[in-house]
């Protein structure tokens, strides 16, 4: 939407910062305000009829005429994404959870079967089992362990494989280039939840995946207070999308949530190298703990898929799940005994938290709970940006109490 940036093509190999910094931004343009502001308008007027006319006539592109459809401040932050997941286009979306309704309804019709990973956000395999069904559209889970587990599932309507690596519970990862080659060489396409590992610690577009989606909420705004979705793809891919769970639906992200998610993801590079360092730190020392069974985290030498996590990610972040030796009552008083992590459902923040992955569940047996890669003893735990020698004293005195 925006001309060329004044900055020039992005030259985007490291040069994470430099995107959330100055991409897009239009420095000058704003009365030498060096923040973009907030364009908090529905309209954007034009100067007579004939512009009107021509603007619809020549596919509604070059300018802005309505929020919903599409707004300068978004168009900021969508300009920053799509370069930080090397993609021609970006939509961003009211959450991460409408970024993929969006993506998955957008793209699959009615008659069209879809594989997707097992382990995925429990709220996406909702959408693929209680709205997609409702369209006719069939799902098969797999455990997405091994490039077969979706060869095997490939039936000839299978138009969407829908992946998430590293998926949530045990972080296990898929290999993405041999599933996009395999989706290739079937015409299949291939959608990732990329929310865990980020675009800092993983460019899925390199590795022939087509769509990358994201929660803006986590990592990227990193601040606990904006909720967003984006979608990241070729232009034609997020057209589809758009087109009408974006603009029929009104499935978007308001100018002020865009300008606050602008304003986090400057740091966004700063943080992630420092998630990816004390991340690293915590998962170790957690590992070495007498009180503590096993630590999931893709970049200790024990995650099984370590150096499958070696070939496709630069770093892991601090989101890791621990499982306790004790059962579920040393995870009470595990949880209960924390003093610096709050508990909270979401991750990716400024501030430690930590997450009982079990909670709610009920009526579930042990086959389910291993099958989902999940354990009464499993704790979850996003490590924020506090002082890491208070952290570890948090973690050791709660584990020992
Ligand atoms: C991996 C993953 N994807 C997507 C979402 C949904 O994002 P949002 O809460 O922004 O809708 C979450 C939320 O926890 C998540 O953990």
């Amino acid at each position: 939407m925006y001309p060329p940036n004044e900055a020039g093509p992005v030259d985007y190999e490291g040069r994470i910062a430099q995107v959330c910094t100055h991409l897009g931004e239009r420095k000058g343009a704003f009365d030498f305000s060096i923040i973009p502001p907030v364009y908090e308008t529905v309209n954007f007027y034009f100067k007579d009829l004939e512009e009107a006319q021509h603007y619809f006539n020549q596919g509604k592109s070059g300018r802005f005429y309505y929020t919903r459809v599409s707004n300068p401040t978004t168009a900021i932050l969508e300009q920053k994404l799509a370069a930080l997941e090397k993609a021609p286009a970006c939509k961003c979306f009211a959450s991460g959870m409408g970024a993929i309704g969006a993506s998955i309804l957008g793209l699959a019709k009615s008659g069209d079967h879809i594989v997707a990973v097992k382990t995925i956000y429990k709220n996406s395999s909702r959408i693929l089992n209680e709205i997609a069904r409702r369209y006719s559209i069939d799902v098969t889970f797999v455990g997405g362990h091994r490039v077969e587990d979706f060869a095997e599932a490939i039936r000839p309507n299978t138009t969407i494989f829908y992946l998430e690596s590293p998926s949530s519970s045990r972080y296990s990862l898929q290999d993405l280039e041999a599933i996009g080659k395999l989706a290739r060489s079937h015409g299949i396409t291939t959608l990732i939840d990329n929310t865990i590992a980020t675009p800092y610690n993983q460019n899925p577009r390199d590795y022939g995946i087509d769509v990358v989606i994201h929660s803006g909420s986590k990592y990227l705004n990193g601040h606990g207070d904006v909720l967003y979705g984006a979608v990241c793809a070729d232009e034609h891919l997020v057209q589809k999308i758009a087109e009408r769970e974006h603009y029929l639906l009104g499935n978007i992200l308001g100018p002020l949530e865009s300008w606050l998610a602008l304003r986090g993801l400057r740091t966004f590079a700063l943080r992630m190298a420092y998630y990816n360092k004390v991340g690293l730190e915590i998962a170790c020392f957690l590992e070495s703990h007498p009180k503590v069974a096993r630590v999931y985290y893709p970049m200790l030498e024990s995650h099984p898929q370590y150096k499958l996590a070696l070939r496709q990610m630069r770093g892991a972040g601090s989101l890791m799940a621990i499982e306790l030796k004790d059962g579920y009552e040393k995870v009470r008083s595990f949880i209960n005994n924390l003093r610096l992590f709050k508990i909270a459902a979401s991750w990716g923040s400024f501030e430690s938290l930590v997450w009982y992955p079990a909670t709610g569940m009920r009526n579930i047996d042990e086959d389910w709970l291993k099958e989902h890669e999940l354990s009464l003893s499993m704790v979850r735990l996003s490590i924020g940006l506090e002082d890491p020698e208070l952290i570890k004293e948090d973690l050791d005195s709660a584990l020992r109490k």
